[in-house]
C-alpha cells in the first residue's frame, strides 16, 4: 500500500500520480496495491479520483489507456486528517484495515508535505505501525532541512522512529535515466573510468539551466533561493557520482560511502573569486516577492575536492532560472599535453554528458584530414544515452520500483545530506558575511556576465554546449 501525505498538493499532482500511472502501465505494482491520499483538505474518494485522473491526463496530454487508468483509480482512496493528531492517524489505520483486510502487505508512506510537517507525520505514523504491519517504509523527498543543523535534527528525529533500512531519502535527480547511466558507463568502460581521474582533468563544469521562473512555488523558493534549491542536493550529487571512486561491490552501502567521501571533502578556495549570484530581472514582479528581495535565482560556484587525486581540479557549478533554454550538462575538460600547455589556441579534449532535454554523451577529439593545410578537424563522437524500449520510466516511478525492491542505492544517506548542507552553509554564510548581492540578468538570457569571472581566474572559460536539437 502506498500512502501519499500531502495528496492534494502540487508535488503529488505533478509528479506522483503520473509516476504511479506509469508503473500501472508497466504492471509493476506489487500484489494488493492500494493508494491512499492523506491530506487536511476535506474531499471525498470520488473527488480525489477526479483530481488524480485530471493530473494523469494532463501529464500525458490526454493519451492514456482508459482501462489501465480506471483500474488504477479504483485503487485510490482518500483520507482527510491532521498531520499532528494521533487520533487522525488511529482513524486512518482503521480505515486502511477495513479496505485492505488483514492481508500482509508492504506499506509505503510518501511525504509530499512541507518540511515543517515531517516530524509529526513520522512520529504519528510510527505510532500506527503495529496496526499497519511492521514493514512500513517511508520516503522523504528533498529538501531535507534548511541547513546542517535542521538536517541533523531531522535525522535524529526520523531515526528515533524508522531504521535506515526503512527510510528512503529521495532526490529525483538520482532517478533520472542519464544520471543512472553515469554509473553504468563508469562500471562498463575501463577507458572512461581511467579518464575520470583528477590527474588528467583540467576542470569540470556542471550546468543546469531552466527556462522557467518559480511563480507557482514562490513562497518556498523565495525563502530558500537557487543554491539550496538546486546545488545543495541535485548538482552536488551529480558531481559526486562523477568523481567518486567506484566501489567494487556496488551495493547501496558502498555507493553511499564513496559519495560521502567526496561530499565531505568539498572546499571553497579563494572565496572572493568563487561565488557569483544573480537574480532575473522580473523576479521582484512575481506576486508574493518583496520588492527588495535578495533571493538568488542564479548561482555559479567554484569548488574543490580536498583529496589527493582531485586537489588541483576546479569544479564549476552554475544553475539558474528564467534563462534562454532548459539544458543540463556536464563538461569534463582534459589537461593539454605538457608541450601544449602554454598555447591558449590549442583545443582541449572534452567529455560531455548531456542530461536533459536530450541525453547524450560526446567525446571531443581532433584530427587533421591529411593535405597540407594545418587546421584541425573536430572529430566529436556523439551517442544517445536516452532510454528507449518499453521499460522506460519517469524518475519517481524508477525510484518507487527501488523502494518496492528495498534497494537504497539510488537514494541518499543522511551522512551525505549533512555533508552537502555543511558545504552549502559555508557558501551561504560567506554570501551573508560579505553582503554579496545578486546581480541582475535579463529574462531568457544566458545569465549574468559576471559568471565568466569564475573560470577566468583560472585562465579558463565556460564551455557552453548548444542544445543537440539546435545542432541538427
Ligand atoms: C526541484 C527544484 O528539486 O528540481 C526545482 O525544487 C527545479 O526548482 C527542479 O525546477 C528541476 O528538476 P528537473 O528534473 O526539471 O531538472
Amino acid at each position: 500500500m502506498f500512502t501519499i501525505f500531502g495528496a492534494s498538493g502540487d508535488l503529488a499532482r505533478l509528479k506522483i500520480f503520473p509516476a504511479l500511472y506509469a508503473l500501472a502501465e508497466q504492471k509493476r505494482f506489487p500484489k494488493h496495491f492500494y493508494v491512499f491520499g492523506y491530506s487536511r483538505s476535506e474531499i471525498s474518494d470520488k473527488q480525489f479520483r477526479k483530481l488524480v485522473r485530471r493530473s494523469i491526463q494532463e501529464r500525458h496530454d490526454g493519451v492514456v489507456d482508459k482501462a489501465i487508468l480506471e483500474d488504477l483509480l479504483s485503487r485510490f482512496f482518500y483520507f482527510s486528517g491532521q498531520y499532528d493528531l494521533a487520533d487522525s492517524f488511529q482513524s486512518f489505520a482503521e480505515v486502511v484495515l477495513k479496505k485492505t483486510g488483514k492481508k500482509k502487505i508492504t506499506n509505503i508512506a510518501y511525504l509530499a508535505v512541507p518540511p515543517l510537517a515531517f516530524n509529526s507525520i513520522v512520529e504519528r505514523l510510527a505510532g500506527i505501525r503495529p496496526q499497519l504491519g511492521h514493514d512500513l517504509r517511508i520516503i522523504i523527498e528533498k529538501p531535507f532541512g534548511q541547513d546542517e543543523e535542521s538536517a541533523r535534527s531531522l535525522y535524529h528525529h526520523v531515526s528515533m522512529f524508522f531504521s535506515s533500512d526503512k527510510t528512503y531519502l529521495l532526490d529525483h535527480y538520482l532517478g533520472k535515466d542519464p544520471v543512472q547511466s553515469l554509473l553504468v558507463l563508469r562500471y562498463s568502460n575501463s577507458i572512461l573510468n581511467t579518464l575520470l581521474n583528477g590527474h588528467l582533468i583540467s576542470n569540470i563544469q556542471i550546468t543546469a539551466f531552466e527556462d522557467l521562473s518559480v511563480a507557482n512555488r514562490i513562497s518556498y523558493f523565495d525563502q530558500v533561493g537557487i543554491i539550496k534549491d538546486m546545488i545543495q542536493s541535485h548538482l552536488l550529487q551529480l558531481m559526486a557520482l562523477l568523481t567518486m571512486d567506484l566501489p567494487v561491490d556496488k551495493d547501496a552501502h558502498n555507493i553511499h560511502r564513496e559519495k560521502y567521501s567526496i561530499l565531505s571533502a568539498l572546499k571553497l578556495r579563494g572565496y572572493e573569486r568563487g561565488i557569483v549570484v544573480g537574480q532575473h530581472e522580473s523576479y521582484r514582479n512575481i506576486k508574493g516577492v518583496d520588492r527588495g528581495s535578495q533571493t538568488p535565482t542564479f548561482a555559479a560556484v567554484r569548488l574543490f575536492i580536498d583529496r589527493q587525486a582531485w586537489y588541483h581540479v576546479p569544479i564549476y557549478i552554475r544553475t539558474g532560472k528564467m534563462l534562454k533554454k532548459k539544458h543540463t550538462y556536464v563538461v569534463i575538460e582534459f589537461e593539454k599535453l605538457p608541450f601544449q600547455k602554454k598555447d591558449p589556441e590549442v583545443e582541449t579534449n572534452k567529455l560531455i554528458l548531456e542530461l536533459q532535454p536530450d541525453a547524450r554523451i560526446h567525446l571531443k577529439l581532433y584530427t587533421k584530414h591529411g593535405g597540407i593545410k594545418s587546421e584541425l578537424h573536430d572529430l566529436t563522437t556523439s551517442e544517445s544515452i536516452a532510454c528507449y524500449g518499453d521499460d522506460c520510466l519517469p524518475e519517481h516511478s524508477r525510484l518507487f520500483v527501488d523502494v518496492f525492491r528495498e534497494d537504497h542505492s539510488n537514494f541518499l544517506s543522511f551522512e551525505e545530506i549533512i555533508a552537502t548542507w555543511r558545504f552549502t552553509d559555508k557558501i551561504l554564510n560567506f554570501i551573508k558575511k560579505r553582503k554579496i548581492k545578486p546581480v541582475k540578468y535579463e529574462d531568457y538570457s544566458d545569465g549574468p556576465e559576471e559568471q565568466s569571472i569564475l573560470p577566468a581566474n583560472d585562465k579558463l572559460k565556460w564551455n557552453d554546449v548548444s542544445l543537440t536539437k539546435d545542432d541538427e
